[in-house]
């Protein structure tokens, strides 16, 4: 199993002496509850970094709704014991005291890249995002981080906070990991019904069929139109947004020209879902 370190102080000695010894060091964020695609990224940092280390923690910060932070899934020991499997140097798991103590008074805010889409949907969402990752570099000082496309909004937007700061980090995105039938992985897949299991890939399918129209030259607003009917009739409750952007600055797209990016937010089961596909 490889080691729990709960202080910074204990992270910091390791970082310290593999440092010393010239090693590079991976950093992958998560807020446990790991699932492959997690691991794809521990894999992905195993094989570039001399030492790797995983950081769990259940951000409050990044929770604009106290009761998804209350249900989010905690599962340390299983955590740990998929981590082990991928041979990675340490875990960092601290307590939110640890992370955020008396008297912390900073916040780290992203403008720009962070507003629409989740950023409008989860007010606040990106600051404590921001605020966290920022920390977890300054305590790290881990030297590559990588995150999943699965959240490509906080992607862009880690991508600009390490520029814009100045923090001596390569961020590496890495390909979303999917189910067979094309649902992308969450922790909060697990949340889903039966039913809702099975319905939960509509939304990607309706993604992906309306980049074939777009690039049939099918008009952009009535191929987004007929997605988000078609997620609703599949089931899903409510279509947050589903939104063709610039896939760095996420601006809106009116026309088929450049890199763009699909990304879409709906609720099924009372799960909300998010999904993004190239374009
Ligand atoms: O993607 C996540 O799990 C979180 O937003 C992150 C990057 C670990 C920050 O808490």
């Amino acid at each position: 199993m490889p080691p729990i370190l709960r202080t910074v102080a204990e992270l910091r000695a390791r970082v310290s002496d593999w440092k010393a010894a010239g090693e590079t060091v991976g950093v992958v964020p998560t807020m446990g509850a790991l699932h492959e695609g997690h691991l794809s990224l521990a894999r992905r940092a195993r094989a570039t970094c001399d030492r790797v280390i995983v950081t769990i923690f259940v951000n409050p910060r990044q929770f604009n709704n106290p009761a998804d932070l209350e249900k989010y899934p905690r599962t340390e020991a299983q955590d740990a014991a998929l981590l082990a499997s991928v041979g990675v140097d340490a875990v960092f798991a601290p307590g939110p005291e640890e992370v955020y103590p008396r008297g912390f008074a900073t916040n780290v805010s992203v403008s720009g890249v962070s507003e629409p889409l989740e950023g409008a949907h989860r007010p606040g969402h990106f600051d404590g995002v921001a605020t966290v990752v920022a920390k977890l570099f300054g305590m790290t000082r881990a030297d590559r981080a990588f995150f999943g496309e699965k959240d490509w909004q906080q992607l862009m937007v880690v991508q600009r906070l390490v520029a814009d700061l100045n923090i001596p980090v390569t961020i590496e995105g890495c390909a979303t990991v999917r189910e067979a039938d094309g649902l992308a992985l969450s922790s909060r897949n697990r949340r889903l019904s039966a039913e809702g299991r099975a319905r939960a890939p509509a939304l990607v399918r309706a993604m992906q069929a309306a980049t074939e129209a777009m690039r049939g030259g099918q008009a952009v607003p009535e191929a987004l139109a007929e997605a988000r009917a078609a997620v609703l009739a599949a089931g899903f409750e409510t279509v947050d947004y589903l939104e063709l952007r610039t896939a760095d600055l996420l601006l809106p797209m009116e026309r088929l020209e450049g890199r763009g990016r699909l990304l879409a937010a709906a609720t099924l089961d009372g799960v909300r879902l998010i999904d993004n596909i190239p374009v």
